[in-house]
């Protein structure tokens, strides 16, 4: 009697503690996703914002792209081209002297340059200027004469001649014709050596 009554309790005590164990497992689940529940969301938020921002360092990079390229062109059409900066664009110049040019040309020499050139290689306040049209284009030389200042300013040549010889040359008020002439002048001179 005893047996079975114990029996039937035994039997009856799993019946009646599974639900009870299921339920009590559901509200730890609960409990848990409550807890976990905030994580998620900052998580996801956290995800989200991160996306955002990466978006947004690509399209800079897309930004600066473009912006490199645009600027590409502009900075081959200032690529130096050996002429130098001034009024001289293009210069004709012979395959043999022009002796009557040259003469004009020694004479100006003569009274405006050569307290600092010599026609040799050797340096007075500037460098000698033997070999010089060897060393420059016409067009160059013609403006280094017309324009000495913005020349050691801007061109990368005069200006390392600057940096050389740490004395401006100075503005002799040459005019384009005078300068053609000079430039006949270092011509011969060149070709005399
Ligand atoms: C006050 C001194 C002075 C006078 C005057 C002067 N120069 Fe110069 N010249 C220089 C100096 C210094 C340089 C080097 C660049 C600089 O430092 O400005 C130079 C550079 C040059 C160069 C470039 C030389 C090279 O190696 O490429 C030429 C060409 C030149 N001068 C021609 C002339 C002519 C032509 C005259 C006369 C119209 C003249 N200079 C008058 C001082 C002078």
């Amino acid at each position: 009697m005893v047996y079975t009554f114990d029996a039937v309790k035994h039997q009856n005590k799993p019946i009646s503690i599974k639900p009870n164990l299921m339920k009590k497992n559901l509200l730890n689940l609960r409990a848990k996703f409550k807890l976990f529940a905030p994580v998620l969301f900052l998580s996801a938020m956290l995800f989200s914002c991160s996306s955002e921002k990466s978006e947004s360092y690509a399209d800079q990079y897309k930004k600066e792209q473009a912006a490199n390229e645009a600027a590409a062109p502009a900075e081959e059409a200032v690529e130096d081209d050996g002429k130098g900066i001034g009024p001289v664009k293009s210069v004709e110049v012979g395959a043999d002297i022009d002796q009557a040019l040259a003469a004009n040309g020694k004479s100006l020499f003569e009274g405006k340059c050569s307290a600092c050139h010599q026609l040799s290689d050797q340096k007075i306040v500037g460098p000698g200027l033997a070999g010089v049209t060897e060393r420059r284009k016409p067009e160059w030389l013609m403006n280094m004469i017309i324009n000495p200042e913005e020349m050691t300013k801007k061109d990368p040549e005069a200006k390392k001649l600057l940096a050389e010889h740490l004395t401006q040359m100075t503005n002799q008020n040459v005019n384009e014709q005078d300068a053609r002439a000079l430039l006949e002048f270092l011509r011969q001179n060149d070709k005399a050596n």
